[in-house]
């Protein structure tokens, strides 16, 4: 500190013996950074990248869904594979942003008292899943999930499936008015094997329509919350969505 900063454009020695002029400067080149960061998010549309196979959730699905945020599931399981390696190998492949932009609320979770359902969908037979919610210790004799028999009787009450797809309408979640007017139809054939279920395939592309629950006489919470489970993780075909992850 001897040289005397005459002539140069700044005068540093002034700026860090003056604690108040270090503190004004300090926060303007941090709000330059700051603005820099976050100013280009409010004029750009999105801020996730658009994957194939992303839709939103069939009425039925979403039924399920209320039941497992109901049932406070999220808990103990998360819905989030990271890109990591030890959970790569266990999970599959690690979630993509598009996976969960329909999600309201979304159910990453944070913590795992259980295992990721990310990509649950498909690891198990229907009957697995009944059998496993009823009692989990039937089928996997060290687990420490509480049991959730009364799914199975409970019949599913939904008070207007069109208003849960309108409010998700208000939030950006695409339905159609089509999608929005059949919402009750929708859920109700999608668990019933014998129905017709009309263009619904064409509406949620891969959507599953069968007995769910092993009980074609009732359509019951544990069907909806089955086909929640067996779809998560199924719409995007991950390894053909890699390439244009990458790119730019
Ligand atoms: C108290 C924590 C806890 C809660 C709450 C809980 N689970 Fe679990 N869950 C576990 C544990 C521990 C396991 C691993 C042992 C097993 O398979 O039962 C598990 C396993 C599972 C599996 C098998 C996952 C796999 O890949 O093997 C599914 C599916 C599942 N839970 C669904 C649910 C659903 C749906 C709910 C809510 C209705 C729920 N769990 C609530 C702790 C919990």
């Amino acid at each position: 500190m001897t040289s005397k900063s005459k002539g140069r454009f700044f005068d540093h020695g002034k700026l860090e013996r003056n604690i108040s002029l270090l503190g004004i400067a300090s926060l303007i080149v941090v709000a330059i950074g700051g603005i820099v960061e976050i100013a280009p998010l409010f004029w750009i549309d999105n801020t996730i990248e658009k994957v194939e196979g992303v839709r939103p959730y069939t009425p039925l699905e979403l039924a399920g869904r209320n039941i497992y945020i109901r049932e406070g599931c999220y808990n103990c399981h998360s819905q989030m594979i990271r890109p990591f390696r030890d959970e790569t190998e266990r999970y599959g492949h690690y979630s993509l942003a598009a996976e969960s932009m329909y999600d309201h609320p979304f159910q990453w979770g944070s913590k795992r008292t259980g295992p990721d359902l990310a990509r649950v969908g498909g690891r198990y037979s229907d009957e697995w899943h009944v059998q496993h919610l009823k009692d989990p210790r039937a089928v996997v004799p060290e687990s420490i999930m509480p049991t959730y028999p009364f799914l199975a009787e409970r019949e599913l009450k939904v008070a207007d499936m069109r208003a849960d797809l309108t409010a998700l309408t208000r939030v950006g979640v695409p339905y159609s008015k089509d999608d929005v007017a059949k919402g009750n139809d929708d859920l109700k054939a999608q668990a019933d094997p014998n129905a017709d279920a009309g263009d619904l395939l064409k509406r949620y592309p891969k959507a599953q329509q069968r007995d769910f629950d092993g009980n074609p006489n009732k359509l019951t919470e544990m069907d909806a919350l089955v086909a929640y489970l067996q779809m998560l993780g199924t719409l995007v075909d991950v390894d053909a969505a890699k390439p244009q992850e990458t790119a730019r």
